[in-house]
């Protein structure tokens, strides 16, 4: 049924001009502040360069590891180096474009962005800074389709993650100087990390088009069974994806300050 409201006020011209009456602001700035938070604490993070394992746990701002000094790092870095001569920052910043590119050019992302930040638009019979809308078809916007590209990318991210939270379980005993099985509340901060991610990521529309699109029947497709399958559990996350892209931005996040937080206080919460 047609919003009688939302009608009755869409003629409203000028920037932020609106005859609503709700608080159709709460959304996005509530939306801002959550993205705003997120990058100012992550650039932070990335920044730092240290911090950022602890034994076994590895933050995922840093994963892969690609050069550092403990168990995780790819390249050992000489002792007191922070990062090797042909790069001058933390190795964080050749990890996050890309999970970050993800979440940029995501269709939910923008939906937050382009109201919250960008404000065009702001929210529905609102008045828009603009009176011509150009759509996605020139740049800069255009670039947003290569959203698919950043999928690929993120799905080897939750396999990496995933790997990360596998590890958390491994501990090397100082006394007799071998590995064995443990677990800390970091590995289960660490385990339900790639879940979250997995969550965001598996809904994406743009992996639902890859298993599905372009499909009008799948019982006459080839694979049509096991396509029809995929599509349906990628449908499943996809109707929550907002709910999952905010709870998977909160627990990477959380997951970095939890593993900064015992690499400084050298306590974790061990079960066994
Ligand atoms: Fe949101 Fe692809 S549409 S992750």
């Amino acid at each position: 049924m047609p919003d009688m409201t939302t009608q009755a006020v869409a003629h409203e011209h000028g920037f932020g001009a609106t005859r609503r009456r709700d608080l159709w602001w709460l959304g996005p700035v509530a939306t801002a502040i959550g993205l705003l938070a997120f990058v100012v604490y992550s650039t932070w993070a990335a920044f730092q360069g240290a911090n950022y394992e602890w034994g076994s746990y590895l933050s995922p701002f840093y994963s892969p590891l690609i050069f550092g000094h403990g168990e995780h790092a790819w390249l050992q870095l000489p002792a007191g180096a922070t990062h090797p001569a042909w790069f001058p920052l933390s190795t964080a910043f050749l990890v996050l474009w890309a999970p970050g590119l993800f979440r940029l050019t995501c269709y939910y992302y923008r939906k937050a962005y382009y109201r919250s930040i960008w404000l065009d638009p702001m929210a529905c019979a609102v008045g828009e800074p603009r009176n011509s809308y150009l759509g996605e078809r020139y740049l800069p916007l255009i670039l947003q389709n290569s959203h698919r590209f950043f999928a690929y990318l993120a799905v080897l991210f939750i396999l990496l993650l995933g790997y990360d939270a596998v590890h958390s379980y491994i501990w090397l005993d100082p006394a007799t100087g071998t590995h064995r099985f443990g677990m800390g509340l970091g590995s289960i901060v660490l385990t339900l990390n790639p879940v979250f991610l997995g969550a965001y990521t598996f809904g994406c529309h743009s992996l639902r088009h890859l298993v599905g699109g372009k499909k009008d029947c799948f019982s006459h497709s080839a694979g049509g069974h096991t396509r029809f399958k995929l599509w349906s559990a990628v449908s499943v996350l996809n109707r929550n994806h907002q709910l999952f892209a905010w709870i998977s931005l909160f627990w990477v996040g959380f997951t970095d300050i939890y593993v900064r937080f015992i690499a400084c206080s050298g306590h974790d919460v061990r079960f066994f």
